[in-house]
Formats: structure tokens, sequence, C-alpha cells
């Protein structure tokens, strides 16, 4: 199964043990990808990719090399579109990065944006590697602007991640058990999954010590937009000598972690209408072996109607524990986005000068273009509903 999915018990979706280096040729990419945030903050990336060759993907070969393109390719070009603020996006990115992408892109059947599945499962290595994978002996591979705040925020999201991977596993041992009716080993399995959830949450507060809302808002989140449902990009980006017209793709966001999608098809959490349209889309930026367990789940027999068919009280208590424990999650979730996305969105405009009227725009909306907290409260209502209530 692990293989199958490609994710390990220990690390869950995470890529294990990235690659921070390409073959020779692909040095041009490389220089630009390590000095990025100095590029970015000097205005001298655009001209840089400007006189960058075409390189073809071909000499890259194998998954742990095509992620790190794919990631470094990502950096760059959110660097390029981003580099003058939010109110001068580039409208074409140049075919030095967009055709070499594109292709890379395909080979992975990823979309040619920085996604999470690169900024957060792609893009780590430990300071010391001999050490633990804990957060002051760990380190981005690629940074934007927004310094310790841009290290904690992809870090604190990588080790939420990895804290899902035991509920990775607790969810397949549910869906092995189900199939031969063993009530005990679902009853674990689902324990299994609690743990996970409360562990994630716990570990989620360290994004409190990291990330400062001022530099994550005014200074790193632009870098992570994308160019769809968003009114600074509104037709998309043109991607030179790809296509002739402009694409739309949505940016980079948690909304594309595949681990809290497979708790809620293990649970049988069904979003619908424009959340539930969003998140299925959102499956389009994981990694096709990732998206493939989401389905592997949603089409097993439902657990929760096999639950009330049962009518144990341990085995409901154990889902409605599970379920609950995901509520919690998108709770804590909720205040953190009220933290670090709208106060300093209205505090910016309170402050503001009209001409940045704009910046609200991006207030309301998310990093992948939900309309926020529509989006995250009918995740969060909807998580509750399957709740078993005991007679
Ligand atoms: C969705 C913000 C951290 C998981 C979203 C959305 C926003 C957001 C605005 C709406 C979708 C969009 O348009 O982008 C934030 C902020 C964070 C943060 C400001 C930290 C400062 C995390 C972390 C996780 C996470 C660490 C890891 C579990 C999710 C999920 C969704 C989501 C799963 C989709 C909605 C759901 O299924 O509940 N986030 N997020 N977020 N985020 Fe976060
Ligand atoms: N998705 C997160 C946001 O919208 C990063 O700010």
């Amino acid at each position: 199964d692990f293989d199958t999915f490609d994710i390990s018990e220990e690390l869950g979706f995470l890529l294990e043990e990235p690659l921070s280096n390409l073959p020779d040729y692909y040095r041009v990419w490389m220089d630009l990808a390590n000095n990025l945030t100095h590029l970015i903050e000097s205005c001298k990336l655009r001209d840089l990719v400007h006189k960058m060759p075409v390189l073809s993907p071909h000499l890259l070969s194998n998954h742990r090399e095509l992620r790190l393109a794919h990631l470094a390719l990502g950096f760059i070009s959110m660097g390029y579109v981003w580099q003058e603020g939010q109110h001068a996006p580039a409208q074409i990115l140049p075919k030095s990065l967009a055709w070499p992408y594109w292709l890379v892109s395909r080979r992975l059947g990823l979309p040619p944006i920085l996604t999470y599945a690169d900024s957060v499962l792609a893009n780590w290595k430990l300071k010391d590697p001999t050490g633990d994978m804990e957060i002051e002996n760990m380190d981005l591979i690629f940074s934007f602007p927004g310094g310790e705040s841009c290290r904690g925020f992809f870090i604190v999201s990588l080790l939420v991640e990895m804290a899902a991977s035991s509920g990775i596993t607790g969810a397949l041992e549910v869906m092995r058990a189900m199939k031969i009716l063993d009530l005990i080993g679902i009853q674990k399995g689902l324990a299994k999954v609690t743990q996970s959830l409360k562990k994630m949450k716990e570990t989620f507060k360290l994004m409190h010590n990291h990330v400062d809302p001022t530099a994550f808002h005014g200074t790193l989140r632009i870098f992570v937009s994308g160019w769809r449902d968003n009114p600074m990009l509104p037709r998309g980006l043109l991607y030179e000598g790809v296509s002739n017209e402009p694409i739309l793709l949505s940016g980079g966001s948690a909304a594309q972690s595949s681990a809290i999608q497979c708790f809620d098809a293990l649970l049988c959490i069904q979003h619908e209408d424009e959340t539930g349209a969003f998140l299925t889309r959102m499956r389009d930026y994981m990694p096709p072996a990732h998206r493939q367990l989401i389905e592997t789940l949603s089409v097993c027999p439902s657990l929760r109607d096999f639950i009330l068919s049962q009518a144990s009280s341990d085995l409901c208590q154990a889902y409605n524990s599970c379920v609950s424990a995901l509520v919690d999650l998108r709770n804590y979730h909720l205040n953190t986005v009220t933290k670090y996305v709208i106060v300093p969105g209205n505090q910016a405009r309170a402050m503001g000068c009209p001409l940045r009227g704009v910046g609200t725009a991006l207030n309301k909306t998310g990093t992948g273009g939900s309309s926020i907290m529509v989006f995250l409260k009918s995740v969060r209502n909807t998580t509750q509903k399957p709740l078993i209530l005991e007679k």
C-alpha cells in the first residue's frame, strides 16, 4: 500500500530525503533559486531570467530530480511574477521558464505552478543530517522573502503534515479491517487517526513562535499567490512557447494537502456545492499517487453506515472522537487564519493609502483562491454533520 500511494509510514506524504542539487547542466536554475530572496529584494530576478537559456529537461532522470526541478522552477516563477509586488505582476512567463516547467510538470502529473507538494513536501533538509526532524534542526531548500517567518511557515506546515503520517497509517488499517469485518481493528485504527489529529493541532501551535503575522501577510503571502481567482491576474498567465492563451492556475495552499482530504474520505465527510468543488479541484495540485489514496478511500463502502449498522457504542465513540478531533483542528485553523490573514489585512487597510485598495482583495481571498471565511466555515460545519447521536 505504502508504495502504491508513494507514502512512507514515518513521513506520510513528505518526500523522503529530497535532493538539493541537480546535474551541472541545470546550474543556472539552481543559482537563481538558491539566491532568490536576494534577487527579488534587489529587483534583479526578472533581468536574469530574461538572459537565461532554454534548457531541456531530458537530463532529469528520476522522481526526486524532477521534484527538485519542479520546486526550483516554481520558486523562480513565483519570484518572477511577483517581484514588483502585487500591483505589477508579470503577465508572461518567459519561455526559458515556461517550456521546461511545462515538460517537467507533465512528467510529474503536477500543474506548472508552485504547489504545496513543492514548497512544503519537497522543500526541506536537515541542518545536522544525523539529528532529528525537529524545527530547530530543519531548513528550507529554497526561500522567499520573509526571513524566519518564511522558514517557520513552511517548516511548521511540514511538521503538521508529518504528524498526519500515523493517521494515514490508521486510515489504511481501518480500510483493511472493514474488509474483514474486524471491529476491534476498526476501533484501533480510528483511535490512531484521532491521536494523529490531536498531534497535528499541537504541532500547529508552533506557528505562533515562528511566524510573524505582519511578515507573513505583508511579505511572504504574495509569493504563493497564483493566477486563478486572483483579481491581480484575472486572465491568468501566458506561458510563452507553450500556449497562445493565458492559463489559469491556483496559488499554493495547504488546501492541496492530501492528508486532511484522506481523513474526510475515511470518515465520510462530504463537502458540497462550491466548497466541495474547490476541494476536489485542489486534488489536481497533488501528486497523482497521493490523489489516488483519497480516491481509493472515497470509493470504499461507507464506514459511517457500517458503524450505524453495528450499533456498538464503543465503535460509535471511536468514530465520534475522530470527527470531533477533526472539527477541533479546523476550528484551530480558522482562528489562526484570522490572526495571520484577516487581522493584518484590516490593519493594512486602516493605515493604508487608497491606492493600495486592491490589496484588500487578497484579504478575502486565500492564496488558493477561495473566499476564505465563507469557505472555511462551510468546511468546518460540514465536518460536524456526520457525528453519530447516540440514543
Ligand atoms: C485552507 C490559511 C496553515 C491546512 C486554507 C485557506 C486559507 C488558509 C486562507 C483557504 C484556502 C485558500 O484559498 O488558500 C492558512 C494560514 C496558515 C495555514 C494563514 C498559517 C499561518 C495550515 C496548516 C495546515 C493547513 C499548517 C495543515 C494541516 C489547510 C487545509 C485547508 C486550508 C486542509 C483546506 C480546508 C480544509 O480542508 O479545512 N488555509 N493556513 N493550513 N488549510 Fe490552511
Ligand atoms: N493559503 C494561505 C493563505 O491564503 C497561505 O494565506
